[in-house]
Order: structure tokens, then sequence, then C-alpha cells
């Protein structure tokens, strides 16, 4: 199959046309790129499993243009309403009870349903002149999301018949996922949207930790993530980012600082690519660093953010992504 990749009016006409048909078609997000079908449409859904080659037990996002199409696709007590009129169109996701006009092809069987309104005009434009969108990130499963189309392009040559190209994503992570199914709203993945963000909505708010394990509650948090083609270690540190650099070489390999702006002049010499100079600029290239280091080298070094906020949630990717924190050649993985 041709994959179009196509800008503006004319890529959201043909992407319309496309998904209304029945097929699957990438498209711009603000957070990464997503690879989107008609929610409603089971057989349309289960292309999109094919394409990345997702395990059928991790459900997806459906994508809707406005907040008052919640009340179509699941049941909100208000709670929801509230916050997305505050973060919406944004990146923030939420998980109420589903309707049935939703299949349980998009769930993978669950009756809870996670919805966002993605705040990328292209996006919302797409989805205006067709349907709500069932869509995951647009990457073959376990590998970086796609932050810009040529990113998507890479993965998905030759499986999709379009991607819409709107430039390079503004975030770079992906949603953050709150789950208001139960008494207590559950962070289950972290994001832009920030805990402390939250806070004032409800008497409380928690971050899921506990290890997944058979019924997780985000289930896609099961699987390796993020990955790029080859190792990748986190360090800690400038100076334990020279001893892995150093102690890489001395075993043959090729390795590859993904650095932190602030530390760039300490490593002359060394093979880098720059993250950023802030949280904002390090999640924005995470991902594209990785797809950049995989091809500089064979050994990934990657430089952790430390804090809270949005440094916690690139954190959270990175180490989904690590093979490892201290054995470069691989061992452990
Ligand atoms: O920013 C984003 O959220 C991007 C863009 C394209 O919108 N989408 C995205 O989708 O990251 P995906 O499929 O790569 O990640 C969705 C995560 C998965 O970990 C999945 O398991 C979880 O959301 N999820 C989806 N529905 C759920 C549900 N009903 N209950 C618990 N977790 C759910
Ligand atoms: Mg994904």
């Amino acid at each position: 199959m041709e994959t179009k990749i196509l800008k503006g009016k004319e890529g959201i006409t043909l992407g319309a046309e496309l998904i209304k048909r029945g097929e699957i078609v990438a498209f711009p997000t603000e957070t990464v790129y997503g690879l989107g079908a008609d929610a409603t449409d089971e057989s349309a859904t289960k292309k999109i499993f094919l394409a990345k080659g997702r395990p059928q037990d991790n459900p997806l996002i459906v994508h809707l243009a406005d907040v008052s199409e919640i009340d179509d696709v699941c049941y909100d007590d208000g709670r929801a309403r509230e916050l997305l009129e505050a973060f919406a169109p944004g990146p923030l996701t939420v998980i109420l009870k589903k309707k049935d006009i939703i299949p349980s092809s998009v769930t993978a069987g669950r009756d809870t349903l996670a919805v966002r309104i993605p705040a990328h005009g292209d996006a919302l434009s797409l989805i205006s002149a067709s349907r709500p969108l069932a869509a995951p990130s647009a990457n073959t499963s376990t590998r970086p999301s796609p932050t810009s189309a040529s990113a998507v392009y890479e993965d998905m040559n030759g499986k999709i018949p379009l991607i819409i190209d709107g430039g390079e994503a503004n975030i770079g992570i992906e949603s953050t996922i709150l789950d208001l199914t139960g008494k207590k709203p559950v962070i289950l993945r972290p994001g832009y949207v920030t805990e402390e963000d939250l806070k004032p909505f409800f008497s409380s708010v928690e971050t899921f930790s506990g290890t997944v394990k058979d019924a997780p509650r985000a289930p896609g948090m099961k699987y390796r993530h993020y990955a790029p083609l080859c190792e990748l270690v986190i360090s800690a540190s400038p100076c334990e980012t020279k001893k892995l650099y150093k102690d890489a070489l001395k075993r043959g390999l090729d390795p590859v600082v993904l650095a932190l702006g602030e530390n760039i002049s300490a490593y002359a010499g060394l093979k880098l690519i720059n993250m950023g100079n802030n949280d904002k600029e390090v999640a924005r290239n995470l991902y594209s660093s990785f797809r950049l280091g995989e091809r500089a080298g064979n050994l990934i070094i990657a430089e952790e953010l430390k804090g809270s906020g949005l440094g916690f949630s690139v954190m959270n990717r990175m180490r989904k992504a690590a093979t490892s924190t201290s054995k470069p050649n691989g061992e452990g993985k």
C-alpha cells in the first residue's frame, strides 16, 4: 500500500474520507502522533492493532472534538466535564464507564473508556469532519512514539494509506491519564498535566505506582515501551555519563550521549545529542532523540531529569525505554 503524506486541508479532506470508509489514518496531536480509526467501527479499529503489532488486550483512547461529546460515548458524573472544561483541548485523558456505542475492540473488553480532546487544529478538524477517533500513538508497538510525520513514516510506511503532516508535536510525551472510575481519582500515566495541576479539583489525587501484574489498571504499562532499537542506559550525573561512555568504548561499543543542555560543556570529544535546556524542551525532544540516537550508535546513555512535575513524567518514559541503568552490555534486558 502506498502511504501518502499530506498537509493541511488536503490531508484532512482525504483523511476524513478514509476514516468514513473504515480505513486508518495517522494524524498530529499536541502530544504525539496518533493512528486513528472510527471509534464506533469494530473492524476499522481492529486494523490499528494489526498495523502497530499491538497486543489485543491493550485498549485505545477515543479522541473527541468537544467536551459536549463525552456523553455520547461514556457516563460522566460531572467530574470529567468540569476537568475537561479546564484542561481541554489539551493533554489530559480521563477514564470513565463506557457506553455501548463503543465496541469492545476499542476497550479490550473493559467496561471503561479513555477519552481526550487533543489540542491540535488538524486533529480537531479531522474529528469534526469524520467521526470520534480511537487512536493509540502511531508507532510500531514497543517503539518510541512518533513526534513528526517522518517518524510515523519510519514505522508505518506501506501499512497505512495516509499520514497527515501537522509539524513537530509541541509537547512530545503522551497525555496524562486520569482514572475517574473509582471514588478517588488516580493518575495511571503521568504527563504534561501534573498531579499538582489536578489537586485543586479533588480532595486527593494519587499517582499509580503499584507493580503491574495480571489485571493492571493501565494495561499498557505491563509492556516494554518507547524503546529505541539499541540498548539505553540512564545516567544520574555527568561523572556517571563519562564513566559509562568510557566503559562502553572499552567493550567495543559505539556509545552516544543524550545530554541535558546544562552538561554539554563537560563532554568535549564525546558523541552527543542535546535533548534541551529545560523540562519542556527535553519532553519535546525525547522520542526524536531516541530515534536519532539509535542511528548514531549502538548504546544510548540518556541523562536523567531530576524533580517532579514534567521531569517526573519524562523519567517515567525514559525508565520504561531503558534496558538497564547500570549494565551497558545489555544484561538484564
Ligand atoms: O497523548 C496521547 O494520549 C496519545 C495521543 C495519540 O492521543 N495516545 C496514546 O495512546 O498515548 P496509547 O494507546 O499509546 O496509550 C494509551 C494508554 C495505554 O497504556 C492503555 O493501556 C491506556 O492508555 N488505556 C486506554 N484505555 C484504558 C482503560 N479503559 N483503562 C485503563 N487504561 C487504558
Ligand atoms: Mg503508545
